[in-house]
């Protein structure tokens, strides 16, 4: 019998869970170990969550396994798997730290895109000091976009219409930042239009293939008002087909040029404008919920695409286009991304067992005893899929006896926007 494989995966969220779902589907038949850090409730049930790093890496080095994948996903691994690389020589699936700047440094990234005459929005200055931000803001047109050089939990952008607007943002994320405050802002265009994610898979040459489009929603109710969260629901592909060819081609250049080449995924977050497409963010990691429809949507093996990606040999698009639509719908408890209440509502076994969508766990799924419970956050997304070309009606009922399906299943607190497939449509419209 050959050895099994180790498949070590950073997260906690069904973005990891939905990972681990696509290996084992590419994997179909050989024999794997997953091991995840710090994982969750559920994923406990597909392998071994790790209280540290180190730990994984270390189950990871077993003689018993044939090969060894370990997925970093965040930026915030990104120097730890520099030197688990060099020193392991494992396929270490993810940023580099110089690569990771894309992600946490707007000014960076905002620099790398001008210089590699990539379509962004017009940046106003940088700003060092609370006095600066009042200075340049004074000066420019309202509203404008102020961004945090630095991490900040997602926090660390705001779109102001006033000059004090912007201080406070400043003495707001100087309270959030705490002794990592860099002090750094930079001020930007504020663009209108809608929103894409786009996936590309990048490699250590500097190749490029990009992977279908995605969208999510980030505002937690129906109309697209509330607070900004990590996102309520996503669908892959997106719709409308938009030509990003030479985005790609400058994207691809410029992370040859700059030697910012790495094995893994370079998420691209677009606006659709007026003018055509302009970036707004890198991240150096699949999107979540997105990636919950867009690995569901590869029609490739994403498996071997990590292969291809480790060895340099991205060099072929990727994708059979696929008239298969995923919808995602995220399922959260009422409380998410307002004030925490603490609770814990059991949640029945049909969601584990039986389900008959394909069910994505989060890290809010906290477990009792055997007994899994929704604990304020989000708790799992629901995935369904439809045909690109049916009627409206279509998309409108499957996810009507989706969302029924969750509320006749649901724990007590339970909460999810019923409005995607409608917001769906009406983008199909504009685009067509
Ligand atoms: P970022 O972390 O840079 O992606 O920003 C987070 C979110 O802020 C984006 O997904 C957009 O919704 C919004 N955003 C960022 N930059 C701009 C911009 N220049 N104009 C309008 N909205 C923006
Ligand atoms: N869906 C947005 C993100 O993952 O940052």
């Amino acid at each position: 019998m050959r050895s099994p494989k180790f498949i070590g995966i950073l997260g906690s969220g069904a973005r990891e869970h939905a990972i681990a779902w696509k290996l084992n589907k590419d994997l179909e038949g050989q024999d794997i170990e997953f091991g995840f850090y710090p994982g969750n409730a559920y994923l406990k049930t597909w392998g071994t969550c790790y209280q540290d790093f180190e730990s994984m890496m270390t189950a990871a080095a077993s003689p018993k396994f044939s090969d060894r994948l370990i997925l970093t996903g965040s930026e915030a691994y990104a120097g730890l798997s520099d030197s688990w690389r060099r020193k392991t020589g494992w396929i270490i699936w993810g940023p580099t730290l110089e690569a990771a700047q894309l992600e946490w440094s707007k000014d960076y990234s905002k620099q790398w895109m001008k210089a590699q005459h990539i379509p962004t929005a017009e940046c106003y200055g940088v700003a060092n000091s609370i006095e600066e931000i009042e200075s340049i803001s004074k000066k420019i047109k309202a509203p404008f976009v102020v961004k945090y050089d630095g991490l900040v939990g997602g926090k660390g952008v705001a779109i102001v219409e006033t000059p004090k607007a912007a201080q406070q943002f400043y003495i707001k994320v100087a309270k959030l930042a705490g002794d990592a405050f860099t002090k750094k802002f930079i001020l930007e265009e504020k663009l209108t239009g809608v929103e894409r994610s786009l996936f590309l898979f990048v490699d250590t040459k500097g190749n490029v293939q990009p992977g279908p489009l995605s969208m999510d929603f980030k505002l937690k109710y129906d109309n697209d008002i509330g607070p900004n969260t990590g996102g309520m629901g996503a669908f892959t592909p997106a719709p409308g087909d938009p030509d990003l060819a030479s985005l790609v081609a400058s994207i691809s250049a410029g992370l040859k040029k700059s030697g910012l080449m790495y094995s893994g995924v370079l998420y691209v977050g677009i606006m659709m404008t007026q003018q055509g497409p302009k970036v707004l963010e890198f991240n150096v990691r699949l999107g979540d919920p997105e990636a919950q429809t867009f690995l569901p949507a590869l029609t490739t093996s994403f498996y071997d695409v990590i292969i291809q990606s480790n060895a340099g040999e991205l060099t072929e698009p990727l994708l059979a286009k696929s008239r298969t639509v995923w919808g995602g719908i995220v399922c959260a408890t009422q409380d998410y991304a307002e004030t925490p209440t603490k609770q814990k509502d059991p949640i029945g076994s049909d969601w584990f067992e039986g389900a008959p969508y394909q069910i994505f766990f989060s890290g809010s799924l906290g477990e009792q005893s055997g007994q899994f419970e929704a604990r304020s956050g989000r708790i799992a997304t629901l995935v369904y899929s439809f045909d690109q070309n049916a009627p409206e009606s279509v998309l409108l009922e499957t996810e009507g006896k989706a969302i029924e399906w969750v509320e006749k299943h649901g724990w007590k607190h339970i909460y999810l926007r019923k409005d995607l497939a409608k917001n769906y449509l009406i983008q199909k419209k504009e685009f067509t």
